[in-house]
């Protein structure tokens, strides 16, 4: 069944979409970045014209020509009596792009292949024939793999068993299983805002209700508002990521990691813990404190290879108490049928080396982090760059929340970034953009000079009065 989005979710999504003159082209070009970014998936059919300009406070022949430039632009298909319905993105659009000429794709913030992989591919080929002699339905995880990684735990100061590991295809199977297992209908999930998008999609797929909290890169967690949101709405999980967070790369305090912990054990929620990119430490050596260990019931941890090795090799984990592990395996098979073999035996044959592949990721974080930070300052002086330790990315400030209309803009000119708002949990974050420094410096210094040459455009097309708006429009 196609579905639909309602007047007040797609102003919601919109947030501060009036980012030029003409009205009606910002607001087709705020439909089309939520079609790019599938915040709006293809064959949604959009509210009415009337419903929309109610909700959006404009004049209905505004929201009749944005459908109108959608429409030509084919990113709608309109019927009399049906309404109009996104259509499925033309080949041209994202991921394309990023592969012909020239093109540079930031939507991503994934690191290349860790250098030693390939080799140590062809290494475990070499025992293929006992690989494939195994049964090959694995819902919990080769046991090798699962020791290599309660023993990295366990250096980290959080001693942990075999038995409280499950392996699954990346994080974001892990996430999506732990929100299948643990969450019910209209259930409370904290989850800092920014955050990652595809963990918040799939806590909302399980129709989970949302609580934000913010994080800053200047000031990290919002204690009050955090403490508040645990006491008042009892929510049964907090989704976290204490070190490196995605997008902001700011890292929680002895002072938040406590207070948070202490206000999830008053309000009984599980903490689940994304330590996708935790390793990925820059400045300070790797982590290496038993953070946040609170009740073990209370607290899960989710990790992954994806950023430290490769997102291609799809290994990640969940580290949980042994009655949860058991909940999860149960309830796997309706997701999937486990974690491929070969890549099971790549990842345990990683694990010895992993010291190595921490210190390479550091490097190539570092040229990155430090190109990207160098061009803007050159280029953009008036940009606000925080600093970062470590982590993926730069959540850098902008000053007018224009993050829409330049990511619009770039990605006609060969650019492919994620706009602010699509890291938002309630809406707004239209006065940040987000780079990631995982590419090469060269292709960072030529990104940063697509964004320095379209930002006068970007500024010089805006409303007056874009520049007097709140970032937390909904
Ligand atoms: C914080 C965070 N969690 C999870 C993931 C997904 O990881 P995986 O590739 O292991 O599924 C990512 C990838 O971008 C991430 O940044």
């Amino acid at each position: 069944m196609d579905s639909r989005i309602s007047a007040r979710a797609l102003c919601a999504a919109l947030g501060g979409w009036r980012t030029r003159e003409p009205a009606y082209e910002a607001l087709a070009d705020g439909i089309r970045l939520l079609c790019l970014d599938n915040r709006v998936a293809p064959r949604t059919a959009l509210p009415a014209e009337r419903e929309l300009s109610a909700a959006l406070e404009v004049s209905r022949s505004t929201v009749a020509a944005a459908y109108r430039s959608l429409r030509d632009s084919g990113h709608i298909a309109s019927t009399r009596g049906s309404g109009s319905v996104t259509l499925p993105l033309r080949r041209r659009d994202p991921g394309r792009a990023s592969t012909s000429e020239g093109a540079i794709d930031l939507q991503q913030a994934s690191p290349p292949a860790w250098p030693g992989l390939a080799g140590l591919i062809s290494d475990v080929a070499l025992s293929a024939s006992t690989i494939v002699s195994r049964t090959g339905y694995d819902v919990l995880g080769r046991i090798e793999l699962r020791e290599a990684i309660a023993a990295r735990y366990s250096q980290r100061g959080i001693p942990t068993s075999p038995n409280e590991i499950v392996v699954t295809t990346g994080a974001q199977s892990a996430i999506h299983l732990l929100a299948a297992v643990l969450l019910g209908r209209g259930d409370r999930v904290l989850i800092e805002t920014p955050t990652y998008p595809h963990a918040a999609d799939a806590l909302r797929r399980a129709d989970a209700r949302l609580v934000g909290v913010p994080v800053t890169t200047e000031h990290g967690w919002d204690l009050d508002r955090a403490e508040q949101a645990f006491a008042r709405t009892l929510p049964v999980l907090a989704y976290l990521m204490p070190d490196f967070q995605n997008p902001t790369g700011r890292s929680m305090t002895a002072l938040e990691r406590a207070a948070i912990l202490g206000a999830a054990e008053r309000s009984g929620t599980i903490l689940v813990l994304d330590e996708t990119t935790a390793d990925l430490d820059i400045d300070r050596g790797p982590v290496r404190s038993g953070f946040m260990d609170g009740d073990p019931a209370l607290v899960v941890r989710v990790g992954s290879l994806g950023k430290t090795v490769w997102g291609g090799l799809r290994v990640g984990w969940i580290r949980a108490e042994s009655d949860l592990v058991r909940r999860l395996v149960a309830a796997r098979p309706a997701h999937d049928l486990g974690t491929p073999e070969f890549e099971q035996a790549v990842a345990a044959a990683v694990f010895p080396q992993y010291a190595a592949v921490v210190v390479q990721r550091s490097h190539v974080l570092r040229a990155g982090r430090d190109a990207a930070i160098a061009e803007i300052a050159r280029l953009l002086p008036e940009w606000r760059v925080p600093t970062v330790h470590g982590g993926v990315s730069l959540w850098i400030g902008l000053d007018a929340p224009l993050s829409s209309a330049l990511v619009m803009d770039v990605r006609s000119r060969g650019l492919l970034l994620s706009a602010g708002p699509r890291f938002s949990v309630e809406g707004g974050h239209d006065r940040h953009l987000r780079i990631p420094f995982t590419a090469a410096p060269e292709e960072l210094a030529r990104a940063v000079s697509t964004l320095a040459e379209a930002w006068p455009r970007v500024l010089q097309g805006a409303p007056v009065s874009v520049t007097e708006q709140f970032d937390s429009v909904v």
